[in-house]
C-alpha cells in the first residue's frame, strides 16, 4: 500500500504527479566542454518516461574552476543553453518535470590541471586537495556565476532550479566552521559563513522571480561532530523559507568520504545480500534506511514549514509510506535505485511493493567522472568491465 507517495506534491508553483523524486546524480556523460551530449538527452528522456514526480539533474557547474570531475555537465556559458533546452523538451515531450541542479565544487574539485578554489586554504577531506583562496572579488564573481546559471537554466527550460548547498562542495565549505577560516564578512560568525549561501539564492531568485521554483540540497550538519551543528542549519532552513526557498532536502554538510552520504548495501539483509550476490553486505552491520530520517525532523521540529525532500538509503514501499504518513517529509527521493530501475517510480505508481532492486553496491560511485552513469551489476558484460576497469592494468 503506497497511497501516500501516489498523491500529488506541491513544490512553490508547481503540481508534481506523485512524491517520488529521482534525486540529482551526476551522469559524467557530458563532453569535455560540459555540453549535453546525445547521450545525456536520450538518458533523461528515460528517466522522464520513468514517472516521477520530479527529476533533478545531476549537479551542474556554473564556472569552470567549480567543475567536479571531467565529462560533467556545464552551465557556465551561454553555449551550454541549446544543449540543456533539447534535453529539457526530451523531459517535457514525455510528461516530466525537471529541475537543474546548481553546483560549484569547491575545493571537492577533481579535474585535472585545475587548481580548486575554497573559502579558506584548508586541504580537501576526501581528496586531500588544497585549494587556493578566493578574494572577496572573486566570492562577488561567483554569486553572479550562479545568477547567470539560473538564467540560463531558464533559458533552456527547465522548471525550476535546486541549488547544490551539501555534501562538501563550495557552499558547504562556506557553512562549515572546519573549511572556512575567513575573518572577513564572510567567515567567522555563523550569519558570515551564511553570507554567501544566502547571497547566492537571492541572486537566484531575482534573476528567475517569485513564479519559478528555487529549491536546495543544504547540509545539515558536518560529518565531523566538532564541525557544523544542526540547530544552526535549521534556522537556516527557516531563514530560507523566509525568503521565498519552496523546498529543502536534507544531507549531510562537510564529510570524511563520499560513503558518509552515498552509504553501502542499504537496507540489504543477509538473505537478499546472497541472493543478489551483494557479498560486500555479508557480514557487515545493518544500515538502516532513510538515514537523513533525523535531519527531517529537525527541520520540521523547528518550525519551518516548507516542504521537505528526504533522500538518503529509501529502498522500499513500506518506508515511503512510512515517511510521508508520519509527517517527517513531504517527498522522498531516490538517486541509486534510479540508476538500477529508471522506472522505478512508474513500477510504484503501478503498483510495485516491497524493497527496490538495487543493494547499494556503490559500483556506481566508483566510475563517477570516468565512465558514464550506469547499474555495473545489471548485466554479466558490464560486471565483468567494472572488474577490468577498476582492478585491472592501467586503471584510473
Ligand atoms: C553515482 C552518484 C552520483 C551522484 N551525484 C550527485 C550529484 O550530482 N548531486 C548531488 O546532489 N548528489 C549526488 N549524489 C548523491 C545522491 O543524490 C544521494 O544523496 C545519495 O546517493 C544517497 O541517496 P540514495 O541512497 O538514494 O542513493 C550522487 C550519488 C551517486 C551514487
Amino acid at each position: 500500500m503506497v497511497a501516500t507517495v501516489l498523491q500529488e506534491g506541491r513544490i512553490g508553483t508547481l503540481v508534481l504527479k506523485n512524491r517520488i523524486v529521482r534525486a540529482a546524480t551526476s551522469e559524467t556523460m557530458a563532453s569535455a566542454e560540459g555540453l549535453v551530449s546525445d547521450r545525456l538527452v536520450a538518458f533523461y528522456e528515460d528517466l522522464a518516461r520513468g514517472g516521477a514526480g520530479l527529476i533533478i539533474t545531476g549537479h551542474i557547474y556554473v564556472d569552470r574552476r567549480g567543475q567536479y570531475t571531467p565529462f560533467q555537465t556545464g552551465i557556465h556559458d551561454d553555449a551550454c543553453i541549446a544543449g540543456l533546452r533539447r534535453l529539457v523538451d526530451a523531459v517535457h515531450a514525455q510528461g516530466g518535470t525537471i529541475f537543474a541542479e546548481l553546483a560549484h565544487a569547491g575545493s571537492q574539485g577533481t579535474v585535472p590541471g585545475v587548481t580548486p578554489v575554497a573559502p579558506s586554504v584548508v586541504a580537501n577531506a576526501i581528496f586531500g586537495t588544497e585549494p587556493d583562496e578566493l578574494t572577496a572579488d572573486d566570492i562577488e564573481q561567483l554569486v553572479m556565476a550562479f545568477r547567470q546559471g539560473a538564467r540560463r537554466a531558464i533559458a533552456a527550460g527547465f522548471d525550476g532550479i535546486h541549488l547544490h548547498g551539501g555534501n562538501g562542495y563550495l557552499i558547504s565549505q562556506f557553512r562549515s566552521p572546519l573549511t572556512n577560516l575567513r575573518n572577513d564578512a564572510w567567515g567567522g560568525s555563523a550569519e558570515n559563513r551564511n553570507r554567501f549561501f544566502i547571497r547566492v539564492y537571492e541572486a537566484v531568485r531575482d534573476e528567475v522571480g517569485d513564479d519559478v521554483p528555487v529549491t536546495a540540497r543544504i547540509g545539515m550538519a558536518d560529518v565531523d561532530p566538532a564541525g557544523l551543528p544542526v540547530e544552526e542549519s535549521v534556522a537556516l532552513v527557516r531563514e530560507l523559507e523566509r525568503r521565498g526557498l519552496d523546498a529543502v532536502e536534507v544531507t549531510y554538510n562537510v564529510m570524511n568520504t563520499y560513503r558518509d552520504n552515498i552509504r553501502p548495501y542499504v537496507g540489504v539483509r543477509f538473505g537478499r545480500a546472497l541472493r543478489h550476490l551483494a557479498f560486500g553486505a555479508v557480514g557487515r552491520p545493518y544500515v538502516e534506511e532513510a538515514y537523513y530520517r533525523p535531519f527531517a525532523q529537525a527541520v520540521k521540529a523547528g518550525g519551518a514549514s516548507l516542504p521537505v525532500i528526504l533522500v538518503g538509503g529509501v529502498r522500499s514501499t513500506a518506508m515511503m509510506d512510512e515517511l510521508i504518513g508520519s509527517g517527517d517529509t513531504d517527498f522522498v527521493a531516490m538517486a541509486r535505485p534510479f540508476i538500477r530501475e529508471p522506472d522505478i517510480a512508474r513500477q510504484i505508481v503501478e503498483g510495485r511493493v516491497g524493497p527496490v532492486d538495487c543493494v547499494s553496491c556503490n559500483l556506481c560511485l566508483m566510475h563517477e567522472g570516468r565512465q558514464s552513469l550506469r547499474c555495473w551489476r545489471r548485466t554479466w558484460p558490464d560486471l565483468l568491465r567494472h572488474v577490468r576497469l577498476h582492478y585491472g592494468p592501467g586503471r584510473g
